[in-house]
């Protein structure tokens, strides 16, 4: 471990996800010699806590990032497609939790448990990208199948909850569970159809080819980060009424015969992983159980009988802790310990 301590930045500090970075940091004791906590001129003059102490939250300006060693950004792909060039030029590494720079050829798309050893591609821009939360749980599952069997194919369908699209879509289901149960009017803002009681097939843009844009970050960041465009992907993605935790059914074709039970015992002894797959007791993973800590959790695992190597699992994560905060931090830790 290293005794470094570095000057950091939190773009976006005053969001659903950035507020978790912020906690993420304390809990890790993060080696900070000093911090600053960005958002847009709205929120200037907004404290926030941080080991005991009240920051004062700054406007994220172009020279912002003058002095600081790394910065976490998540305020939306525009604004990171705007200032993490200007961070990267003043010598600061951004670890970018947008999808801003996911796909870019140049910039490294991480996840510790699975690729790491891509960090160190952050010097041909200053920038990491961290990958989709549905996709930073589904790899870290995926990753040690897909070392012993090889993977062929996969089909996702997920269930992603409202705090993925942010703290307005966290207000946004409770106000309209509350109005609705009082027989009251409701609005929808942050969604096209209510999300209360309701399961919509529809998250991010859709594109000309029926998909959005969602389902095919789910599949572009997935062979990027595992380093094979053989892997055939197809997802289906859906924002239910859940607040915090995203869940997903995984179907995995892999190449070599695989079983359930091998996948089990494989699963157990991986990074970042706990294995809750105990039905006859009504175990497996819950988004419930999943929120407010840090492992994916895995359960479900049964073979697929209607192909010759197949595999179906129930993943489950906190999508704004290893889905996004907690990811981004330990990018940061890996870039303190062994790369500044
Ligand atoms: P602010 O609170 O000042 O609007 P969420 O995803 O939960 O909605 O949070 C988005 C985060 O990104 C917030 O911290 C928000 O700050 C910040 N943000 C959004 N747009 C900008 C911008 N143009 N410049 C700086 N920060 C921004």
């Amino acid at each position: 471990m290293s005794e470094k301590k570095v000057n950091l930045a939190v773009a976006g500090a005053t969001g659903a996800v950035g507020n978790q970075m912020i906690r993420c940091l304390e809990e890790a004791d993060f080696p900070v010699r000093s911090v600053r906590f960005l958002a847009s001129s709205r929120s200037v003059g907004r404290m926030l806590r941080f080991k005991g102490e009240s920051i004062a939250v700054e406007e994220l300006k172009e020279d912002s990032f003058k002095g600081m060693d790394i910065a976490l950004f998540s305020a939306g792909g525009g604004t990171s497609e705007k200032y993490a060039p200007y961070a990267a030029k003043d010598g600061c590494v951004v670890v970018d939790n947008s999808s801003a720079w996911r796909m870019d050829p140049e910039v490294p798309l991480i996840v510790p448990e699975v690729n790491s050893h891509a960090i160190a591609q952050y010097k041909n821009k200053g920038i990491i990208a961290n990958p989709n939360c549905s996709t930073i749980q589904m790899v870290v599952a995926l990753e040690p199948i897909y070392k012993k069997f090889g993977i062929k194919r996969i089909v996702v369908s997920t269930y992603q909850a409202v705090s993925g699209t942010g703290k307005k879509a966290i207000d946004e289901l409770f106000d309209q569970t509350r109005a609705m149960i009082n027989f009251l009017d409701y609005e929808s803002k942050v969604y096209p159809h209510p999300i209360a009681f309701n399961c919509l097939p529809h998250i991010d843009a859709f594109l000309e080819n029926g998909y959005t844009k969602e389902e095919m970050k789910m599949a572009n960041e997935t062979r990027k980060i595992l380093e094979d465009d053989t892997i055939g992907i197809t997802a289906t993605t859906v924002r239910v009424p859940v607040f915090y935790g995203h869940s997903e059914s995984v179907n995995v074709e892999t190449k070599a015969p695989v079983c359930a039970r091998e996948v089990s015992a494989l699963l157990e002894q991986a990074p970042g992983i706990k294995v809750v797959d105990d039905p006859k007791n009504n175990r497996y993973p819950l988004a419930t159980d999943a929120a407010g800590q840090d492992l994916t959790l895995v359960g479900r695992i049964r073979d697929d009988d209607s192909i010759a190597n197949g595999i179906n699992m129930w993943i489950v994560a906190d999508n704004i802790r290893k889905g996004a905060a907690t990811n981004a931090v330990q990018i940061a830790r890996v870039l303190v310990d062994e790369y500044l």
